[in-house]
């Protein structure tokens, strides 16, 4: 690869900013970063001092996307996104969504001032895990025209909506027309951590992404009879909890009779919440996913039928409500092949993948041809302080993402594309 500055010292830096980026959080010691939280502010600054340094455009738009534009050889060139997600889980690891900002800022940075026949606008999405309002993608949504009525008006555990959340951080939602995806968008790209077993076990540093699993999200509610735990009978109570819990273990039997399915309760918040209490409230979060989405919406079904179930015989209510419904998007082929080509040429074996976490990607695809490269993730462990990358496998990501600019740069197809942009 040319260039002055060499890939492995470029990638040093890439994990380095990683780990300083992991220290913008809200909980100090562990990482968490949610949707325009004031960490992400910091975060901001941080990337936008690189952006600046490359004499790129960066601009904050109404959804609290960071966008870069490093412009191509004419003003006038049509545009190339590559971009990932800002925000974390909680007590998260440094790399999820982050290395791809990163990366891609390291990308701009390799070309040392080079042009390319398109311009790259470095996307840094405000909001892709749903941990704040637990809904997903607000940020690339805004992108695809999809950040509506409904979202706007979704509250966090506070009671803060979206929209006052957007204007608390000081961003005008009048603004919103314009987080849109320009006409000139060719492409997306993303590069992400696996965030699994797979490369590993194939001894592999890098995959192309095929396709996206879908995935949906259910907010539960047991609503049964707070009461003293000390003087009620066991046969007259009616614990949320205890119904939760054996619907949670019911969830988990479904799935792992089920192959290709995984579900998964990750969040229990028993109220009111005290030792000698029976719980009268347990809301509970389902999350379905699988590759087939018919498999996915019948699985769904089965499961809060369980759920309506074990609630009816233990004498209590249910309530839920859909916070998600996404159905698996395939990747565009021409791209996926592209990102195969630029790992054989950093001397690796590429292998063909199906994404089971969600990606930002899967929104852009509605509007625009999209696709990703993973990394390795080393030992499979994501979404935890223990996620990691290797200094190699980000020096090949590094090198794959310059073979693909110039892959794309001379390919007749691409040209074909950026034309009728
Ligand atoms: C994002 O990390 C997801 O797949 O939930
Ligand atoms: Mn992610
Ligand atoms: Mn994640």
């Amino acid at each position: 690869m040319p260039g002055t500055k060499n890939l492995t010292i470029r990638s040093e830096e890439v994990i380095a900013r990683c780990r300083t980026l992991a220290a913008f959080t809200e909980t100090p010691g562990r990482t968490l970063r949610t949707f325009l939280s004031r960490p992400m502010r910091d975060c901001h600054r941080e990337i936008t001092r690189w952006l600046n340094t490359l004499g790129a455009e960066v601009t904050l738009d109404a959804a609290g996307n960071l966008r870069g534009f490093y412009s191509g050889e004419q003003p006038s060139a049509p545009r190339l996104l590559i971009g990932s997600h800002l925000d974390t889980v909680p007590n998260a690891g440094a790399y999820d969504g982050v290395l791809g900002v990163v990366l891609a800022v390291a990308i701009l940075e390799a070309l040392e001032g080079r042009r390319l026949p398109f311009g790259i606008e470095v996307v840094g999405f405000s909001e892709e895990e749903g941990v704040r309002f637990r809904t997903p993608f607000i940020g690339s949504r805004a992108l695809v025209g999809r950040l509506d009525e409904e979202l706007l008006n979704c509250s966090d555990s506070k009671g803060v909506s979206v929209r006052a959340a957007i204007e608390n951080f000081g961003l005008n939602l009048r603004d919103l027309p314009w987080a849109q995806l320009r006409a000139d968008t060719i492409a997306y790209l993303e590069f992400h951590i696996e965030q699994g077993p797979v490369l590993e076990s194939l001894g592999r540093s890098l995959g192309a992404v095929e396709a996206i699993v879908g995935q949906t999200r259910i907010d539960l509610c047991f609503l049964g009879r707070a009461n003293h735990a000390g003087t009620t009978p066991m046969r007259l109570r009616h614990d949320a909890l205890a119904a939760a819990a054996e619907w949670t273990i019911a969830v988990e039997r479904t799935a792992q009779n089920e192959p290709n399915l995984v579900a998964t309760v990750g969040q229990i918040d028993a109220k009111p919440g005290a030792a000698n209490v029976i719980p009268g409230e347990a809301r509970v979060s389902l999350d379905v996913r699988h590759k087939s989405d018919g498999a996915r919406r019948r699985a769904t079904e089965t499961l809060v039928h369980q759920a309506e179930e074990i609630a009816e015989r233990r004498g209590l209510s249910l309530q839920s409500s859909v916070l998600l419904n996404q159905n698996a998007v395939a990747m565009d082929p021409f791209l996926v092949n592209e990102i195969e080509k630029a790992i054989r040429k950093t001397g690796c074996e590429p292998h063909r993948m199906v994404s089971g976490a969600g990606h930002d990607a899967m929104i852009l695809a509605e509007r625009v041809p999209a696709a990703m490269a993973f990394l390795r993730s080393p030992g499979g462990i994501s979404h935890d302080p223990a996620e990691s990358v290797l200094l190699g496998d980000v020096e090949k990501a590094l090198e794959c993402g310059l073979h693909l600019l110039d892959e794309l740069a001379g390919s007749a197809e691409f040209q074909k594309r950026m034309c009728r942009a």
